[in-house]
């Protein structure tokens, strides 16, 4: 009997906590109202484990694989179907792997190479790298214990491609050539005959500081990047038509990539949460692609691989790229797109006015590719990127693609402000409306 009594008690509380549980929140309605749901510091809180705990995410390395995974951990956990789609990309990867001391962190560019590409390079790494101590040659000649060992080269009278051979000369097993200025380095070097890789100024003078480092350098070629895919199909709907918003998250070498593209990921991210369980007329994706900085090779594999039916479905891109600058004079936020105003154009205008930011808070559209938005267009879909620039000059941050594009140089009332545009923008057409029941441009 108390058995009993005490297992209904159970089944009881177990309805009470289940009857909570639905009640807690309903979804909220499809209206230009969402924007007010976007939480900056979510967005913040993203952009610092990929800008700072992870850093720079060049294609292929480990960091911009660190970096998929966390994306797809945050997608699945909001309730989306992720997948990590993996494709191959030629070219060439350097990373210097530190293995002494604790905490130091050496970001390289591959100095470029004359006269040489692809295959045919002599210099790839074996397996583990090549592992040695960092020997500080200055910029003069190499001491003799840079025998098996990696040199330190600066650059001064004499140019990159004559320390490197002299290094080689030395007995250096491989190179790491640092640049002038903060500013990211990469020489060119014709006919080098050991492995070497280019750092700023900043991270020679780290490594000097550092005493005694012991590094493996690698350098690669042919690897594989990917992209990570999250959808929410329409219920029982097969045909329905697609929006996808997509987002770069790797950066260049030398560049934590806080601004390029840290912030748009986020923000996409972002966008996933608000939109999770919003009543739509189309089924979402949202697509953080990989390797956009060597040539737009995560976003053009993505729609390459597309079934027919499926790329035929997608009404419309939403691209974030650089949307958090603190840069003083990027105050104009761009919709580039390729085919001038087209369906994302039209509805970023439409939200603008809606949210009432003044006219020259805008720029829509600008004719501009070099972004995700490409390979969209290219297929024949309304696509834009949604970049803030300098008005007057069109210019983007100074720091753009250097060192210096940090977590600190984001402003979280640009990444607000770009934010509420984009999502605006998306509820003029993925709102139902109700007359039609179809999706609609304004
Ligand atoms: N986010 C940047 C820059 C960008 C985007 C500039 C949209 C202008 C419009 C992007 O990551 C980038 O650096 N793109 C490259 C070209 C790409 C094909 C390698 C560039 O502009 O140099
Ligand atoms: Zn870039």
């Amino acid at each position: 009997m108390r058995e009993i009594r005490f297992t209904s008690l159970v089944f009881l509380l177990g309805l009470v906590v289940a009857g909570c549980g639905e009640r807690v929140e309903p979804p909220p309605p499809c209206e230009i109202g969402l924007v007010e749901s976007i939480d900056v510091e979510r967005v913040l809180d993203h952009l610092r484990v990929l800008s700072v705990d992870i850093g720079p995410r060049v294609a292929s390395s480990p960091e911009e694989r660190e970096a998929a995974e966390y994306i797809a951990g945050e997608l699945e956990r909001l309730g989306y179907e992720v997948e990590i789609q993996s494709f191959p990309r030629a070219g060439i990867s350097a990373r210097v792997e530190v293995l002494e001391p604790e905490g130091l962190r050496i970001y390289p560019a591959f100095g470029r190479v004359e006269g040489m590409s692809g295959a045919d390079y002599p210099l790839f790494t074996p397996e583990g790298g090549v592992r040695g101590r960092i020997v500080d040659c200055g910029e003069g000649a190499c001491p003799a214990e840079v025998e098996g060992q990696i040199a330190l080269l600066t650059p001064g009278e004499a140019s990159a491609d004559e320390r490197v051979l002299a290094a080689a000369e030395a007995g250096a097993a491989a190179a790491i050539v640092h640049g002038p200025t903060w500013r990211r380095f990469a020489a060119s070097v014709e006919a080098p005959s050991i492995p070497f890789v280019t750092v700023n100024l900043d991270t020679g003078e780290a490594i000097r500081e550092a005493g005694e480092v012991e590094v493996a350098l690698h350098i690669i070629w042919n690897e594989s990047s990917q992209n990570v895919i999250a959808t929410r199909p329409l219920e029982g709907v097969e045909d329905a038509p697609i929006v996808i918003f997509t987002a770069h998250y790797d950066s260049v070498e030398q560049a934590p990539g806080a601004s390029d593209n840290g912030s748009g990921t986020a923000g996409m991210l972002e966008l996933a949460r608000v939109l999770r369980d919003v009543p739509v007329g189309v089924e979402l994706r949202f697509a953080a692609v990989g390797a956009e900085e060597v040539g737009l090779v995560g976003s053009r594999y993505y729609v390459r691989e597309l079934p027919d039916e499926e790329r035929s479905r997608i009404i419309a891109n939403f691209n974030t790229d650089m949307i958090g600058t603190a840069g003083e004079d990027q105050v104009q936020l761009f919709v580039n797109t390729l085919d001038g105003d087209n369906l994302v154009a039209q509805s970023a205008r439409a939200a603008r006015e809606q949210l009432g930011y003044p006219e020259e808070l805008l720029r829509a559209p600008y004719q501009r590719g070099a972004s995700d938005h490409v390979p969209f267009h290219d297929a024949g879909i309304p696509a834009a990127n949604f970049i803030w620039r300098d008005p007057e000059t069109i210019a983007l941050e100074p720091w753009y693609h250097h060192p210096y594009d940090t977590f600190d140089r984001v402003s979280s009332e640009r990444l607000r402000t770009a934010l509420r545009i984009v999502l605006g923008s998306a509820v003029q057409v993925i709102c139902e409306s109700p007359e039609e029941g179809a999706p609609s441009a304004n």
